[in-house]
């Protein structure tokens, strides 16, 4: 049997923090006159913080200079900061560990890939710093989602193909990066938004041990 591998996004994956990207993106953009909404936060889920202020710029017609743009930026991040501060194990989002650890049972090689530059410091504020065997994140890729190097260089770290990666992933962008990276894309939120990928599941509550096994098969 070949090697499977599996790659898990961070946010709205394993921690919620969607919401408070959410709500640190959108006081940024109502402080400077422009409207989010909760659609236009679903294209800015898994896509960089730089993309993803230069998309909310464009919806609101917003022109800037570079200096403005680096002190929303950091300005975002604070806040973001801000929110997370206090995170701790108990906002793993439910039967995340249960799947990580079964995965860990069968020695299947797991990665995270995220495009989150505080990526490693929220694993280590849940404690699960330790459960993978390699990390991407927002300090190691240059190209941001739907862009598939996040995912590329996690199979490489793991040394398995991309074929045998299967990606879980909560957002549009993300989904796209799976399976432009060639890789099996598994959605956790909403089957509408998520149409691209190959199963969806609304959390990890719905995945069945059954269901991995079989993508072990
Ligand atoms: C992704 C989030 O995981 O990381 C995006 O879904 C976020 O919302 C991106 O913009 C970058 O994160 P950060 O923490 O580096 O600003
Ligand atoms: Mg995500």
């Amino acid at each position: 049997m070949k090697t499977t591998a599996f790659i898990f996004d961070l946010d709205g994956v394993i921690v919620d923090t969607a919401k408070y990207h959410f709500l640190a993106w959108k006081k940024l953009a109502n402080g400077i006159g422009i409207d989010f909404t909760q659609t236009q936060n679903e294209q800015l889920k898994g896509v960089s913080r730089v993309k993803s202020l230069e998309k909310i710029l464009q919806w609101g017609n917003a022109t800037i200079s570079e200096t403005q743009f680096q002190e929303l930026m950091d300005k975002k991040n604070a806040d973001y900061l801000g929110y997370i501060e206090k995170m701790d194990a108990e906002e793993i989002l439910p039967d995340v560990p249960k799947i990580i650890n079964y995965l860990t049972s069968k020695n299947a090689p797991i990665a995270l890939g995220s495009a989150s530059k505080n990526a490693r410091p929220i694993l280590q504020k849940v404690n699960l710093l330790d459960a993978f065997h390699a990390i991407v994140d927002g300090t190691n890729v240059s190209k941001a989602k739907p862009d598939p190097e996040v995912f590329l260089n996690a199979a490489k770290q793991l040394n398995v193909a991309p074929e045998h990666c299967i990606v879980f992933e909560d957002s549009q962008a993300g989904v796209q990066a799976a399976k432009n990276a060639g890789m099996i894309a598994i959605g956790i939120g909403d089957a509408k938004v998520l149409h691209e990928a190959d199963y969806v599941f609304r959390d990890f509550t719905e995945i069945t041990i059954s269901f991995i096994d079989n993508l072990f098969a």
